[in-house]
């Protein structure tokens, strides 16, 4: 294991967790669907809406195979299977995740197009040119060598596939607040610039379509997120599971540094040259 990866383990159990906190909301499991479990496995800003705006940009079809850089539990690979019919591969450095993403995607039907295997996203070991399309999606901070992530995208991209990688960039307001979501403090943080991020993608071999910065929707998104809990009350199942104690004060910075402009969320949209 190593600090990233420790940072995201919790104290083991998590399926459990996951299965007695639906079970106590009164979740019908043996009817479970990928939607479900939104709030607790699209472990990102902006949830499931961003994962469907990467499909629309992916142009996928029933036909594709889509490889997820840093899947998590899954819920972004589920959300593309389901909706767009294709078959999605996941590659997540934390083993645990890794489990209870194969576990998640038995209890929701989806284990015959979404398979998850421990890897490193920087050298995946998979062979070249051997996917239709590939997404990064919150993982690049924790990855210090961002010209082997992109590289290692487009390795294994086939020609005239498309590429989306949606992160959270450094901000212009100075330093990021911790802990967040994806970092205890900044030893396993590195959050890469807007200009950065423009000579990274190109460096790979990318052509950059679009780059969309959602930094004003993430704040909104946090805001209507805590009015519907004040409402509602919590969903039965939330990233407190596995990020513990801390994670009321994460989402406070978060909220801080997107609106000190410390944090911005981008997402970009590359193709591989045919
Ligand atoms: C904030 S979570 C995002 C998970 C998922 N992409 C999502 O949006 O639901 C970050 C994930 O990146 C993974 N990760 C961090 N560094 C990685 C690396 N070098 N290779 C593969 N996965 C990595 C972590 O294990 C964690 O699951």
């Amino acid at each position: 294991m190593n600090q990233v990866s420790d940072f995201y383990t919790g104290p083991g159990k998590l399926l459990a967790a996951i299965g007695s906190a639906l079970d106590a909301a009164g979740v019908d499991r043996t009817a479970l669907r990928p939607v479900d479990l939104a709030a607790v496995d699209e472990f990102h800003i902006r949830g499931r809406r961003a994962t469907l705006e990467i499909l629309e940009a992916l142009a996928l079809t029933a036909n594709s195979h889509v490889l997820d850089l840093g899947s998590g539990l899954g819920g972004p690979a589920r959300t593309l299977a389901e909706v767009a019919g294709c078959t999605v591969t996941g590659v997540d450095l934390t083993p645990e995740f890794c489990e209870v993403a194969g576990a998640l995607s038995e209890w929701t039907g989806m284990s015959g197009r979404t398979r998850f295997r421990v890897g490193d996203a920087t050298a995946t070991g998979l062979p070249a040119e051997s996917v239709d399309a590939a997404l990064t999606m919150h993982v690049a901070m924790n990855i210090p060598d961002k010209p082997a992530l992109y590289a290692e995208a487009f390795r294994v991209l086939r020609p005239g596939g498309r590429f989306v990688a949606y992160d959270v960039l450094q901000g212009e307001g100075g330093e990021v607040h911790y802990p967040v979501p994806w970092a205890a403090d900044s030893s396993t943080s590195f959050p890469a610039t807007l200009e950065e991020m423009r000579k990274f993608l190109p460096a790979a071999g990318f052509d950059v379509i679009s780059e969309l910065d959602s930094t004003e929707e993430s704040l909104a998104w946090f805001q209507k997120m805590r009015a519907k809990i004040q409402r509602e009350g919590p969903p039965p199942v939330t990233f407190a599971t596995f990020l513990g104690d801390s994670f009321a004060q994460m989402t406070a910075n978060q909220v801080a540094n997107l609106a000190e402009r410390r944090i911005r969320t981008v997402m970009f949209v590359c193709s591989k040259p045919a």
